[in-house]
């Protein structure tokens, strides 16, 4: 049977959510703070960047889950999660920019140039961007709906950008367990849409 909330309890499930997604930042801040860590460098750079796979995971299972419970209100979560994408991929790359460069943007442009794993990464962060900034309800309506979705159609190019540079990463020591995980989640969530998209045509 279809859950349907009413507005007042979609409220607080977005609030709860929002609260939610704040809890690794904070893991991380505490850790650091607290001196718990060997690495903190390092697990911060690692963290920030699991994180952005996961909101990528969670934004882009909002349709397939909708469409198969019929839980239209998942729809009001997409945003949000879209945005924490951005942001722990923002903070991530701002640990890369930060801890690896100490801000010098020269060395940092070197170093994008030069790891390829760090090129796919970058591009994908630089995708990001268009996205998180036309993700306003008064962007949606400057742009159109039609040219809106199509900018946003963006999403299934930073996907495949994102395994291939975790994976890429992970290529250095041989563990592709993780790559071919998330790979997996992302294909079949992709694939979920191509078969949808090939029914509607067909349908017409
Ligand atoms: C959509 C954008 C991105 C996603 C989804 C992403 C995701 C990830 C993931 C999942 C990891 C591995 C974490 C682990 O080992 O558990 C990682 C590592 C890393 N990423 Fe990204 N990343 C993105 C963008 C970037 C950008 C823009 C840069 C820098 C320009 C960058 C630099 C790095 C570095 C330096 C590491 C750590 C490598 C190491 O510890 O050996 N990433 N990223």
């Amino acid at each position: 049977m279809a859950f349907a909330p009413s507005a007042r309890q979609v409220g607080w499930i977005k609030g709860a959510v929002f609260a939610l997604a704040l809890v690794p930042l904070l893991r991380m801040v505490y850790l650091t703070l607290t001196g718990q860590l060997v690495e903190p460098l390092e697990f911060i750079t690692r963290g920030t960047g699991d994180w952005t796979l996961y909101f990528l995971c969670f934004t882009l299972a909002v349709t397939p889950l909708r469409r198969l419970s019929k839980w239209n209100w998942l729809l009001k979560l997409r945003r949000m999660l879209g945005l924490y994408m951005f942001f722990y991929g923002f903070l991530h790359f701002m640990t890369f920019l930060w801890f690896d460069h100490f801000f010098d943007l020269r060395e940092m442009w070197k170093d994008v140039l030069k790891r390829p794993f760090i090129t796919v990464g970058f591009i994908a962060f630089v995708l990001l961007i268009p996205l998180a900034v036309t993700s306003t309800n008064a962007m949606v309506k400057r742009l159109g709906g039609k040219r809106w979705q199509w900018l946003h159609r963006l999403i299934y190019v930073i996907a495949p950008l994102a395994i291939l540079h975790f994976w890429w990463m992970k290529a250095g020591k041989h563990n592709f367990t993780q790559p071919i995980i998330f790979g997996t989640i992302l294909g079949i969530l992709l694939l979920m849409r191509v078969y949808w998209w090939r029914k509607k045509a067909a349908a017409a």
